[in-house]
């Protein structure tokens, strides 16, 4: 099966990007039957980050975390959307021409921000049908993402079809949606939803005071220290739950039921178990993040393959529309 995600370039990969799609994909990609497709969505970024410098900065730490992640960057694919740019936004301009215009005005990703349109731009409303190109210029079958991604995967769908029915059934790959219940919504430190966008990421591959005074700003409520607290609304506890092992998060639990265990105790446990956890990680993170030429040679050796992959699609596409 044909595995694809991308990740967007606009900061550094965070504990909702490693939990919500990395790791899923990861795991995917080391069952023999897959090939995945794992890529970092540069374009995409672009609607949003205007700094090339800082946008390549971005996509090098992207690209650093799936590797750092245990992906085989070797045996699949592995690339960058700019690189690709000629076959993704061709398809794009294809697929937009079937993309109706309430289904773009309807998309969660543009109408959070359609109240400021002065400050929109067009790359924010084909955002989706850019999404849909990524994907089927792949044949991908199976595409791992967290929760905040259903729609797009079903614009995806529905753009394909439509392309299908005019064209032929056999032109595009209709791909899936895996949506891993566990890690759907990765809550950020003040609870809401974990993203770049709202400041309230955890970047793991911070160093680890750093890490810890990010790890202190998770916000919790007034309970006293000495006071038996419930773990099920704690934001910290929700974040132990996501990385610690069985014991522990039963362990943590009695204690925050017992009460005498404040959340600053809570919360030099979670910074532990995530340096813990994520120790093979944190390390490989680093080695390739100052090891810049050999992350670029492995993108560059995917970029070569992926392009194999793109021009048959497009040779198939261009075919069906007599162009
Ligand atoms: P992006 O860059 O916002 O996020 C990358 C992936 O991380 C997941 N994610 C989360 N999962 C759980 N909890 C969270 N708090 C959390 N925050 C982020 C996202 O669901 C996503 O899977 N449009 C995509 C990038 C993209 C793409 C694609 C994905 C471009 N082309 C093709 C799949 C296939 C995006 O903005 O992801």
């Amino acid at each position: 099966m044909r595995i694809l995600t991308g990740i967007q370039a606009s900061g550094r990969p965070h504990l909702g990007n490693i939990l919500g799609a990395i790791r899923p994909a990861v795991a995917l990609s080391k069952q023999p039957e897959n090939e995945s497709f794992l890529f970092i969505a540069d374009l995409h970024t672009l609607v949003s980050l205007k700094d090339g410098e800082q946008l390549k900065q971005n996509t090098y730490a992207i690209a650093a975390a799936w590797l750092a992640c245990g992906f085989d960057s070797d045996k699949n694919y592995f690339y960058r959307q700019s690189k690709l740019a000629g076959y993704h936004t061709e398809l794009m301009w294809y697929l937009s021409c079937f993309a109706p215009f309430p289904m773009l005005a309807n998309a969660t990703s543009f109408k959070e921000k359609s109240e400021k349109l002065g400050s929109v731009n067009a790359g924010l409303f084909t955002y989706p049908v850019l999404q849909a190109a990524d994907i089927m210029l792949y044949d991908a079958h199976l595409v791992p993402v967290g929760k905040d991604q259903r729609q797009h995967l079903e614009m995806t769908r529905d753009l394909g079809g439509a392309f299908n029915r005019q064209y032929g059934e056999e032109i595009l790959v209709l791909p899936e949606a895996r949506i891993d219940e566990a890690v759907m919504t990765i809550p950020g430190i003040d609870g809401q939803k974990m993203s770049k966008s709202y400041g309230n990421y955890i970047d793991i591959f911070l160093d680890e005071k750093e890490l810890l005074k990010v790890v202190k700003k998770i916000v919790t409520d007034a309970t006293p220290l000495e006071e038996p607290k419930n773990p099920d609304t704690c934001n910290v506890f929700k974040l132990y739950e996501l990385v610690a092992d069985k014991e522990e998060i039963a362990a943590m639990r009695a204690k925050y039921l017992a009460g005498g265990f404040g959340y600053g105790h809570a919360k030099q446990e979670l910074h532990a178990v995530l340096v813990r956890v994520f120790a093979k990680e944190r390390e490989l993170f680093n080695y390739y993040m100052n090891n810049i030429d050999e992350l670029d040679a492995k993108l560059k050796l995917g970029e070569e393959k992926a392009e194999e992959i793109a021009k048959v699609t497009m040779e198939r596409v261009r075919k069906a529309l007599h162009f």
